[in-house]
């Protein structure tokens, strides 16, 4: 049986959001050009599982192809006062041509994206793509799987198709403000990351509680 709302619980509509990113963490992907040269792809459909982090990366950009040509890249994770050098970032790509449907949206072509952004790169131990010394965690990681959504054939440079990229974290770079001293657990009451929320940057907020395999 459906029982009728509550009264205390707001009633819902059905609506049509131009985009459905509720919120998820800013990634900062680090890749190498052909050329060898570093390339960063602004993301945030990202999620983790076990040792893997799963990637959605339009096929127009050049990260998703970086990714895949070379097998690596480095998940870095911003910290929510990077907000303003993430956007820097925003309307560039490291293609070359920009994509028509990149160019009319006001897309450039940025070779040197660490520089663009104001950011540090700093060596990987295991993977060639640099990582970003501003980000307080840094993921190393393989591409062991890449997918077309729903198993269609990709459409490289169209602007609505992507890949899922399946990555395997080889190594985790935390810094210390970040962590619990002398453990591998994260301080969640220092780790603030940025947030990309129905295409808005938001500070995550407070703790609230833990679930109960937390073990800190
Ligand atoms: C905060 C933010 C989040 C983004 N999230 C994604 C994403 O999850 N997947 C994606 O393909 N592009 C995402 N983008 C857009 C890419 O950053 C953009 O297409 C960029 O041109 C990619 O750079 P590249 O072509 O050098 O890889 C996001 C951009 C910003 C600023």
């Amino acid at each position: 049986m459906i029982c009728p709302p509550d009264a205390a619980i707001p009633s819902h509509r059905v609506i049509e959001p131009p985009v459905l990113y509720v919120g998820t963490p800013v990634a900062l992907i680090t890749t190498l050009n052909f050329d060898g040269t570093p390339n960063i792809s602004p993301m945030s459909s990202a999620w983790a599982l076990n040792d893997r982090v799963v990637l959605g990366m339009a096929t127009g950009g050049q990260g998703s192809e970086n990714a895949i040509r070379e097998g690596e890249c480095v998940i870095n994770f911003a910290p929510a006062d990077l907000w303003e050098k993430v956007e820097r970032l925003a309307r560039t790509t490291g293609r070359d041509p920009v994509p028509a449907y990149k160019a009319a949206s006001g897309y450039h072509h940025e070779p040197r994206k660490f520089e663009a952004a104001g950011l540090t790169p700093l060596p990987s131990d295991l993977v060639r793509p640099p990582r970003i010394a501003e980000c307080p965690l840094q993921f190393e990681a393989r591409i062991v799987a890449a997918h077309a959504p729903g198993g269609g054939p990709w459409e490289i440079g169209c602007e609505h198709s992507f890949a899922i990229i399946e990555t395997k974290v080889e190594r985790v770079h935390a810094h210390d403000d970040v962590t619990i001293a002398g453990t591998n657990y994260i301080d969640v009451s220092r780790w603030q990351p940025l947030l990309y929320v129905f295409r808005h940057y938001v500070a995550s907020g407070t703790d609230l509680g833990r679930t109960f395999k937390a073990q800190v």
